[in-house]
């Protein structure tokens, strides 16, 4: 029974990645290229460098019509982000109007945003908030993903954005007076988003290279930090409870062991004598 109960299991495990290995797919419709983030694995943590460079496109291409109305500017210093300084961040939150909440105020009035402030919500309409996108759109999630699969190679959320970017085939048809942008991607196929990256967008400070893919691989790694600030504390957190297991379950078993050796013994020379 354990013998076929544990074949079962390993059959499931290499199931699991060989499936990974395949074509992944988004809700099994659009085309999701994996792509191997630092942050992925039980010990996989945020590349700050890779978040600042994700930062700048977002600012200066998403945010035209995008918005991130549950981050709030602070975040961005704090560890395990991008870690910008404190101020730099008053400085870059200061750019963004935010309505005036003072008691002077009157209604209709803004003042520059704080670091306690968030980002803005969307500015189109028609664009949905990007602050938990990456886990909106898990692209391993379904009947394609198992547990295993997402503990190892990420949700697949970062990947399917990345995979947006870069899916437009350059294909355009018009509906209704509302133009498609065809894309491998996206679930129907069409989107009403025009491409929003063509590479070399941004100039970045460290000089990576800002080619199409590298400038959404960073983007896209930005929004994973966005919709999951604190994940390497998290998987501290559970490496240090399975470690804990550990422990416990060893001094149980030697526990165990030293309790019932008297017995044991006796039972055996019981045995000899009967
Ligand atoms: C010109 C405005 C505009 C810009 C600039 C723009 N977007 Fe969009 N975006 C849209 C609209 C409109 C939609 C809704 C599309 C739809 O549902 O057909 C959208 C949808 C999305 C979606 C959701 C797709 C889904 O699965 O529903 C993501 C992710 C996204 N945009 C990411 C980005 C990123 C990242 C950038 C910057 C590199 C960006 N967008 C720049 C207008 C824009």
């Amino acid at each position: 029974m354990i013998r076929k109960l544990t074949a079962t299991a390993l059959t499931m495990l290499v199931a699991s990645f060989g499936s990974a290995a395949g074509v992944l797919a988004a809700g099994g419709k659009g085309h999701v290229e994996d792509v191997a983030f630092p942050f992925e694995g039980p010990f996989g943590t945020y590349d700050k460098l890779q978040l600042q460079r994700g930062l700048k496109v977002y600012t200066e291409v998403c945010a035209a019509c995008h918005g991130l109305k549950y981050v709030p500017f602070r975040a961005l210093s704090e560890p395990g982000g991008p870690e910008l300084s404190e101020d730099w961040v008053r400085a870059f939150a200061a750019q963004f109007e935010v309505p005036d909440d003072s008691d002077e105020a009157e209604p209709g009035d803004t003042r520059p945003a704080k670091p306690s402030d968030h980002f803005p919500p969307s500015a189109d309409p028609n664009a949905p908030d990007l602050s938990l996108m990456a886990k909106a759109r898990a692209g391993f999630h379904g009947p394609e993903g198992t547990g295993l699969n997402q503990l190892f190679r990420g949700i697949g959320g970062p990947e399917y954005i990345y995979s947006l970017l870069v899916g437009y085939t350059g294909e355009e048809k018009e509906e209704a007076g509302t133009t498609f942008y065809e894309n491998k991607a996206f679930a129907s196929g069409w989107i009403s988003m025009p491409p929003p990256l063509f590479g070399e967008d941004v100039e970045f400070d460290d000089g990576s290279p800002n080619d199409l893919h590298a400038e959404a691989e960073d983007l896209a790694a930005f929004l994973m930090w966005a919709a999951e600030p604190k994940m390497a504390a998290r998987k501290k957190a559970g490496f240090v409870g399975v470690l804990m297991l550990v422990i416990l379950a060893s001094l149980l078993y030697l526990t165990n062991k030293t309790l019932w050796a008297p017995v044991k013994k006796q039972a055996k020379e019981a045995m000899k004598k009967g």
